[in-house]
């Protein structure tokens, strides 16, 4: 039977590159050092105003276009962010709107970085129940709104000034969490598979909810009441706390884990596949777990150095480089792999 598989593609970054050296201006850091410790070079920061729905606008119209389709050919729409317009409601309604297609059904979904392998087998289950024809599938982030500074002007090299020493240090603080995000979106149309036993595959997907810890906000929820207040804005509470070594090390052993995993229950062998579409939150975690695997380097690209971890919107970016530039085409079997807070985990399968 075949399942969902991938019609069209776009991808969207807001402005201007940030250089790792521009943030070295703003806190104890070093393009050397990043470069080493994460792959990253570079990554896009939208401005005050535009929100995630903004970007997903400019990545769904190229993927439509990709795809040879109207927006009101959609039939449903999956936003996958952890950075939404509003802190209610989501931000698919709002991307219908803006794509004028209001009426369509629209989902959030909250996976974080592992949002794309849970999207892939909601979408092929959405399609096979006779729910939805065409999916538009978007990631989108701004996580400009939860980065530890205030110097933008200083961050997006539009001055030299020197920050005050106050605003050195709190970033510091969080220099960890803030060298690996970048935003942008990445967008996907979705539809049944023409070809016998061709798209969508099977999917393994996990969650471990007391491992919460290892990447999460501890404030502005809804424990607190009121769920924000300017004493959790003073104590950084609105800012990500991640627990990054211990994270890496989690992701490369389920990875490795899951990607075999899911190869033996559909009796695929790793050699078949063509394309390992890994999440991108740090270049060492992909290349452990290359190594884990024994997959060749040209199996598994990598775009971090360009974009840095985009979250929910990295597997779409990345899906759109490689179709565009013809890594991917039709036929292929492509692994999409995929770690973030939660914590969310999985992979899914799919046929071109
Ligand atoms: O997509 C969601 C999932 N997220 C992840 O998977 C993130 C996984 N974790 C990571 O990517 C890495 O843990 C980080 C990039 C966040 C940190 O790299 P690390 O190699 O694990 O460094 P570390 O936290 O163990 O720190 C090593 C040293 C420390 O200094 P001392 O104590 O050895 O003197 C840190 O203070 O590096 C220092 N350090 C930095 N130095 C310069 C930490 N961050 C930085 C920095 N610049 N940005």
């Amino acid at each position: 039977m075949s399942g969902v598989t991938i019609v069209g593609t776009g991808r969207y970054v807001p402005g201007a590159p940030v250089k790792n050296d521009a943030l070295a201006r703003v806190m104890e850091t070093s393009d050397e050092w990043i470069q080493a410790r994460t792959g990253i070079r570079q990554r896009y920061f939208a401005r005050d105003g535009p929100g995630p729905s903004d970007l997903a606008v400019e990545a769904a119209k190229k993927a439509l276009h990709d795809a040879g389709i109207e927006a009101s050919d959609v039939d449903y729409i999956i936003f996958a962010t952890m950075t939404p317009d509003h802190f209610f409601p989501g931000s698919g309604p709002l991307l219908g709107a803006k794509l004028g297609i209001s009426g369509v059904p629209a989902l959030d979904i909250r996976q974080q970085c592992a949002a794309m392998p849970y999207a892939f087998q909601l979408a092929n289950g959405l399609v096979q129940s006779g729910a939805a024809e065409t999916i538009l599938l978007v990631g989108a982030e701004v996580h400009a709104g939860f980065m530890p500074w205030t110097d933008w002007d200083v961050v997006r090299s539009e001055s030299d000034r020197e920050v005050s020493a106050e605003a050195y240090q709190r970033a510091t603080r969080h220099r960890g969490l803030a060298i690996i995000f970048g935003d942008g979106a990445g967008a996907m149309v979705l539809r049944k598979s023409q070809a016998p036993d061709g798209g969508f595959i099977g999917a393994e997907l996990h969650s471990d909810g007391d491992s919460f810890d290892h990447l999460f906000v501890s404030g502005c929820g809804f424990r607190s009441i009121p769920y924000v207040t300017p004493e959790a804005l003073v104590a950084d509470e609105h800012i990500p706390q991640m627990r990054g070594p211990s994270l890496l090390k989690k992701a490369v052993r389920t990875l490795s884990k899951t990607a075999k995993s899911i190869c033996e229950t559909h009796g695929v062998s790793q050699d078949e596949i063509d394309c390992f579409i890994v999440h991108q939150a740090n270049d060492r975690i992909n290349r452990a777990v290359r190594q884990a695997l024994g997959i060749p380097a040209e199996k598994m690209p990598s775009n971090i150095a360009r974009y840095g971890n985009t979250s929910a919107a990295t597997i779409g970016i990345l899906t759109d480089e490689l179709r565009r530039d013809g890594t991917i085409g039709e036929g292929d079997l492509l692994c999409f792999l995929a770690l973030g807070a939660g914590l969310n985990w999985g992979a899914a399968l799919l046929r071109l």
